[in-house]
C-alpha cells in the first residue's frame, strides 16, 4: 500500500457531540497516526465532518428558534472543538453546507439523471426521522424504530428514485468478492443474507416537502434525500467536483469506518451511486459496535450516558483516547460504566505504562545511554501489514508487562552495586525498549509518546497519569 485514504461517517448537527461521535473519531486518527508513521504524511488523507441537511435538523433549528444555517454553524463549532480537545488531526472537515459540496451534489445528479440511474416516480413507506431512513416492517419492534423508540410516519409522495434492484446481482458479487469488503466478518455476512431474502427496492433520493437541503438540478420543487447528499462528501470532502473522469488521487477510500446502526445503507446505497457513476467502491468497510453503559444503549434519557467532557475531565486527552478504544474488544459493543473506566486506567496507565516509565527513568540516572532517532519499530511485520487497532493494543500492552518483568527479574537496583556490566547490558534493553514502546503509542497517546521520548533524552522525570482514587 502507498496511499492510505480513512474517512469517518459525518455527524449529524443536530445536538452537541458525544461519546459515540468521539469512538468513531478517535479510532480513524489513531489508524491515520500510524499509516502516517508507516508511509509518510503526504500519503495519508482522513476526512471527517458534518451531516447538515435534512428534516431532523431543519426542525431542531427551528424548534430552537434559529435558521438551520446558523444553528448548525453552532453546533460545528462544539465538533471542532472537541476535536482539538481530543488531539484529533484530520486533514480535512467537511460540512454538507459548503458551497463547492452542493455544487458537486447537483452535478452527480444531474449525470445520474442523464444516464437513466435517476427516475421520477412515487415513493410510499415508513420514515424515521431520527435515523432519516425509510423502514422496513421487519426493522421495527412493536412498530417502533428500535433505534429512536418512536413510531415512523407514514409517506406517500411523488419522489425521485435511484435503481437499486438491477444492481443488486452484481453488488453481491462485489462483497462475496471482497473487491467491496465488508468487515468484521459477521456484517459481511448479515449483508449477503439481507441481499440474497429480498429484493432491495429502487430507494427515494429526493423529498418533495423537506425545505432544508440540496434543490435537485432538473426539479428544483424537490431537495436531496440528506442519505444521497451525505454519502458524496467521501468525495467532495477530496475537493472532488463531481466529474466521474477525473478522481482523485485518494480515492477509493482504504478505509471507511462506520457504525453498525448506518451499515446497510452504506452497503447499498453508497456503493449503488458509485456504481451508476462507474466509480471505483472503496477498499473497506469497517463496521464498529455501540458504546453501552450497564449493558443498555447510552442514551440520555436513560440517564446512563457517560459525557465526554466528564472524560477528558478525568482521564485527560491521551487517557480518554486509550480507554475509548481499550474499553472492550475493539469492533464490538463495549460496555463502558465509570468504575470500569477507572479500575482500567489505573491498572493500565497509572500503574503498567506509569510504573514503567518511572523506574526505568530513575534507574538511568545513573548512567549515559544514547538513544538513536532511528525508528525501531516496535511492531510486527503482521501488526503493519494488517493493522487491527485491538491487535495493536494488545500487542503495546504486552510489551509494557514484559519490561516490566524483565525489571522485576533482573533487578538492577542491585546490579547497579554488585554488577556494572550486567547493570549497563540490562539498561540499555530498558532503555531502547521503552523508546520502541514510546514509538507505538504514538498513534494511540500521541502526547504521552512524545513525553515520553522527551523523558529519555533529558532524564527528567515526567508525570503521566496519577492515580484516582
Ligand atoms: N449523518 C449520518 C452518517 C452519514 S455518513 C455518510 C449519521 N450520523 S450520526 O451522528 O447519527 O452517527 C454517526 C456515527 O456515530 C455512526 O457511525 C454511529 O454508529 C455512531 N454512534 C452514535 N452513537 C453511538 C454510540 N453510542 N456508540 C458508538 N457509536 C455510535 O448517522
Amino acid at each position: 500500500m502507498n496511499k492510505f485514504y480513512i474517512t469517518t461517517p459525518i455527524y449529524y448537527v443536530n445536538a452537541k457531540p458525544h461519546i459515540g461521535h468521539a469512538y468513531t473519531t478517535i479510532a480513524a486518527d489513531v489508524l491515520a497516526r500510524f499509516y502516517r508513521q508507516q508511509l509518510g504524511k503526504e500519503n495519508v488523507f482522513f476526512l471527517t465532518g458534518t451531516d447538515e441537511h435534512g428534516q431532523k435538523i431543519q426542525k431542531v433549528a427551528e424548534s430552537a428558534g434559529k435558521n438551520p444555517q446558523e444553528f448548525t454553524d453552532e453546533i460545528v463549532a462544539h465538533f471542532k472543538e472537541l476535536w482539538d480537545k481530543l488531539d484529533i488531526k484530520y486533514d480535512n472537515f467537511i460540512r454538507t453546507t459548503d458551497e463547492s459540496h452542493k455544487k458537486a451534489v447537483q452535478k452527480v445528479l444531474q449525470t445520474l439523471y442523464d444516464n437513466g440511474a435517476i427516475y421520477k416516480g412515487e415513493y410510499e413507506g415508513l420514515y424515521c426521522i431520527g435515523c432519516e431512513q425509510f423502514k422496513n416492517e421487519s426493522d421495527l419492534v412493536d412498530g417502533k424504530c428500535p433505534d429512536h423508540n418512536i413510531v415512523p410516519e407514514l409517506i406517500k409522495e411523488e419522489s425521485y428514485l435511484l435503481k437499486l434492484t438491477e444492481l443488486q446481482p452484481e453488488l453481491i458479487k462485489k462483497i462475496e468478492s471482497d473487491e467491496f469488503k465488508l468487515t468484521p466478518e459477521k456484517y459481511k455476512k448479515e449483508i449477503l443474507s439481507f441481499l440474497k431474502n429480498q429484493t432491495l427496492r429502487d430507494v427515494s433520493i429526493s423529498r418533495k416537502n423537506v425545505s432544508w437541503g440540496i434543490p435537485l438540478p432538473f426539479d428544483p420543487t424537490h431537495t436531496t434525500y440528506v442519505w444521497a447528499d451525505a454519502f458524496l462528501n467521501y468525495l467532495t470532502g477530496l475537493d472532488w467536483d463531481g466529474n466521474e473522469k477525473k478522481m482523485p488521487k485518494f480515492w477509493p477510500a482504504d478505509v471507511q469506518l462506520i457504525g453498525k446502526d448506518i451499515l446497510r445503507v452504506h452497503a447499498t446505497i453508497w456503493p449503488a451511486m458509485l456504481m451508476h457513476l462507474g466509480v471505483e467502491l472503496p477498499k473497506i468497510l469497517f463496521t464498529h459496535g455501540h458504546i453501552l453503559s450497564g449493558g443498555k444503549k447510552m442514551s440520555k434519557t436513560l440517564g446512563n450516558a457517560i459525557l465526554i467532557d466528564e472524560m477528558l475531565e478525568i482521564f485527560g486527552t491521551d487517557g480518554t483516547r486509550y480507554l475509548l478504544l481499550s474499553a472492550g474488544t475493539f469492533g464490538e459493543d463495549v460496555d463502558a460504566t465509570m468504575e470500569r473506566l477507572v479500575e482500567k486506567y489505573n491498572a493500565d496507565l497509572a500503574n503498567g505504562l506509569g510504573n514503567l516509565v518511572s523506574r526505568t527513568l530513575k534507574l538511568s540516572e545513573k548512567i549515559s545511554i544514547k538513544i538513536g532517532t532511528e525508528n525501531h519499530g516496535l511492531y510486527t511485520e503482521d501488526i503493519v501489514n494488517n493493522p487491527e487497532i485491538g491487535k495493536a493494543i494488545d500487542f503495546v500492552w504486552n510489551n509494557i508487562k514484559n519490561l516490566n518483568k524483565y525489571i522485576e527479574d533482573n533487578k538492577p537496583w542491585e546490579l547497579a552495586k554488585t554488577d556494572t556490566i550486567k547493570f549497563e547490558d540490562v539498561m540499555n534493553k530498558l532503555v531502547h525498549g521503552l523508546y520502541d514502546i514510546s514509538e507505538a503509542l504514538m498513534p494511540f497517546m500521541p502526547e504521552t509518546s512524545e513525553k515520553i521520548k522527551k523523558a529519555l533524552e533529558t532524564k527528567e522525570s515526567v508525570a503521566l497519569f496519577p492515580r484516582i482514587k
